[in-house]
């Protein structure tokens, strides 16, 4: 088999347990009960991921952060018979945005070969930067705000005052503000969801031509999936908070100072992402109710094939609640 002749394609059916995730998750939009919403999206997703044709272990789970329901690291997903991958889960990117009736709540998985994927223990934070194809080699994560501003410029062929960037509205990352403020860019301030931030610099056509600031470290994991489909590039470094994180890292012999590339992130040329709007966003649509049930709408993506389809699903309440407990 040559590098390029087709194979199973696994994001596609790992879409079904991004939209079962958000199936579950809905019904708890506006209801302030990110725990009760949680549950309700990891339940859905570990019904349906336990049904695909993967040796798939858990090395990039959620919820450890604030003890919420989860897919933990080191679960073993899947039917146990055909490639041995790993899986990053985030049934919920957004919980908040999503306990709290507001838009971009999305469901997310990612899946590559055994071994593949960075594993940042329990350092919480990274600091990012992700870019589409153009600036792709053309970042640096060590170096100034404003130096990177100006390669996605002139890679974009855009005025430095057109570069728009998306970032976390967090006080950590109010340094970083300022300088994109002083270099005349444009900002998109998120209050959650920076994998949906990240696919956003990634993927042309959005209006956002790069993500930075510090954001979860199971989140960059992620996404770094998504950007290695979508030919972009990303670096990360791990953000510690205090010094229990700085001891950890000294403990599990992770170097604090190392710019992770995009390659340190998810090794190879074989990963799958697929995300599925829960509430309507920047991204995607999110979960929309019809007379017989609900549409969901989600990108499915490989690296290996450069392929990113969008999906546009209906499904049928009394079919659903056969399988799922929503
Ligand atoms: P959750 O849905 O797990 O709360 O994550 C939302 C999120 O905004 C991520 O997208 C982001 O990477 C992370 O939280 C940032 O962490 P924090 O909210 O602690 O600043």
């Amino acid at each position: 088999m040559n590098d390029i002749s087709p194979d199973r394609n696994i994001s596609m059916e790992l879409a079904r347990a991004t939209e079962a995730a958000a199936l579950g998750a809905v019904p708890w939009t506006g209801r302030g009960d990110k725990n009760g919403a949680d549950g309700g999206a990891v339940d859905a997703m570990r019904t349906m991921l336990n049904s695909i044709d993967i040796d798939g272990v858990v090395v990039i789970g959620e919820g450890e952060k604030d003890e919420a329901p989860m897919l933990f690291n080191g679960e073993q997903v899947g039917t146990g018979s055909g490639p041995q991958v790993d899986i990053a889960v985030d049934p919920i990117d957004g919980t908040t945005l999503l306990s709290l009736g507001r838009a971009n709540a999305v469901s997310v998985i990612a899946a590559a070969p055994r071994g593949a994927m960075y594993n940042p223990h329990d350092i919480f934070y990274m600091e990012k930067i992700v870019v589409g194809p153009e600036a792709k080699g053309k970042i640096d994560l060590a170096a100034p705000v404003r130096w990177n501003l100006e390669q996605v410029a002139k890679a974009r062929g855009i005025p430095l005052t057109e570069v728009t960037v998306t970032l976390l509205d967090r006080p950590r990352n109010d340094d970083i503000v300022s300088d994109i403020r002083d270099a005349g860019a444009r900002i998109i301030s998120i209050t959650d969801g920076d994998v949906a931030g990240a696919v956003m610099a990634g993927m042309d056509g959005t209006g956002v031509d790069m993500l930075l600031g510090i954001g979860g470290s199971p989140e960059g994991v992620s996404a770094a999936c998504a950007i290695k489909a979508l030919d972009g590039d990303m670096q990360c470094r791990l953000w510690p908070r205090h010094d229990d994180d700085r001891a950890l890292a000294a403990e599990r012999g992770l170097d604090l100072s190392q710019v992770l590339s995009l390659d340190d992130l998810v090794s190879g040329d074989d990963c799958f992402f697929a995300l599925t709007g829960i509430t309507t966003g920047y991204l995607l649509r999110g979960v929309e109710v019809t007379r017989s049930g609900a549409r969901t709408h989600s990108l499915v993506m490989r690296s290996r094939s450069r392929t990113i389809r969008t999906i546009e699903a209906e499904h049928h309440t009394h079919k659903v609640e056969q399988f799922l407990a929503i």
